[in-house]
């Protein structure tokens, strides 16, 4: 019987916090991805730090994990880490921003429990202490978007659903002319009340964390067609983030923010400016409803529907917790 502590996560915790993720690599495996194509590795020592970023993400390396986590918290954000008896056996993140409704929101972009202590409390422990936590930050509501799998976990601890949103792609093509692109990776923190009007698939400060505070100085990174910054014309300003899809280059994941909008000018804009970058297809997400009222006047096709889960701190009670036994 052991004590489960959960406090902040820091620097010195980085090769804890990736050996906790890399713990639930499906099947124990890692692949390379040789011309685009996956393929099982006999050994991790044969892949680089970008196919170890490719099997998932910031975590599968202590390398990039620690740039990832340093750039969480030099911006605010979060780690959480849950402790049994001096061994880090879990990992959540919380990324603090306004959302569209000028609230100040936490969102779980991370949980991750060690593959060998889940299913013993601690994701719950770890959730519990990111409702405290946020709480006293001043946050009025906790989002997370859960898995299939873990939508009752999130249920039980008094989430409810809230946003329902659409991924869709679109081919990229020149619809519109008169626009004035400015690269400026500035931008967001002088518009940052702006409300989110695309790409809503996490919440829009780990959007931004994760598509643009946070880069990597590896060759794989700094050759992809990355643009941030603000469009202009016809009466309008949106900003935007193009980032090239993980697996299908071809693709840009694009993310949006502005005053008005979405419509289906705003629309035309994203997939004209993808096309003057390169790119032949757009991803995105809107909102059900915005995507209803879209998806024929700008060629939309579904992909899947996602949810936002929320739970409302204003009208949570809260109290300090110890730890505990499990
Ligand atoms: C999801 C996760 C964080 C839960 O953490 P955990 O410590 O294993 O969860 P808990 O022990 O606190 O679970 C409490 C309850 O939630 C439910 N639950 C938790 N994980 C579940 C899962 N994978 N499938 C179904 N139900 C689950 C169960 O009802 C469980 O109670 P029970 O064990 O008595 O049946 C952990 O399993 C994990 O890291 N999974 C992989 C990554 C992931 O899915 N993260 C969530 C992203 S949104």
């Amino acid at each position: 019987m052991e004590k489960v502590v959960v406090r902040r996560g820091g620097l010195a915790d980085v090769s804890q916090i990736a050996a906790i993720h890399c713990s639930d690599l499906e099947d124990n495996l890692w692949y390379r991805f040789p011309e685009g194509k996956r393929v099982a590795a006999k050994r991790v020592s044969e892949l680089t730090l970008y196919e170890r970023w490719l099997n998932g993400g910031s975590w599968m390396s202590e390398e990039l994990c620690a740039i990832y986590l340093n750039n969480l918290l030099l911006n605010g954000h979060m780690p959480l880490v849950a402790e049994l008896d001096g061994k880090l056996v879990g990992e959540l993140e919380l990324f603090y921003g306004k959302e569209n409704d000028g609230h100040l929101y936490a969102h779980i972009g991370v949980l991750q429990v060690h593959k060998e202590y889940q299913r013993r409390g601690i994701g719950t422990l770890l959730v519990q202490k990111a409702i405290i936590t946020a709480k006293k930050r001043g946050a009025s509501y906790l989002t997370v978007r859960p898995r299939d799998v873990v939508r009752d976990f999130y249920k039980k601890l008094g989430f409810a659903e809230w946003l329902k949103t659409v991924v869709f792609f679109a081919e990229a093509a020149p619809f519109v002319s008169g626009l004035t692109w400015k690269e400026d990776t500035t931008i967001f923190n002088k518009q940052k009340f702006w409300p989110f009007i695309m790409g809503y698939e996490q919440s829009s400060a780990q959007i931004w964390q994760i598509f643009h505070v946070n880069q990597f100085a590896l060759p794989e990174f700094t050759r992809e067609p990355i643009h941030t910054g603000l469009v202009s014309g016809r009466g309008k300003e949106v900003v935007a983030i193009f980032y090239p899809h993980v697996y299908f280059g071809d693709m840009a994941n694009v993310y949006a923010w502005s005053n008005k909008g979405p419509n289906k000018e705003d629309l035309w804009t994203m997939l004209t400016l993808a096309y003057q970058f390169g790119y032949d297809k757009v991803r995105s997400l809107l909102t059900e409803d915005k995507y209803e009222g879209l998806k024929d006047s700008c060629s939309l096709a579904e992909i899947e529907r996602q949810e936002i889960f929320r739970l409302n701190l204003k009208e949570r009670e809260i109290y300090e917790m110890a730890g505990f036994v499990c």
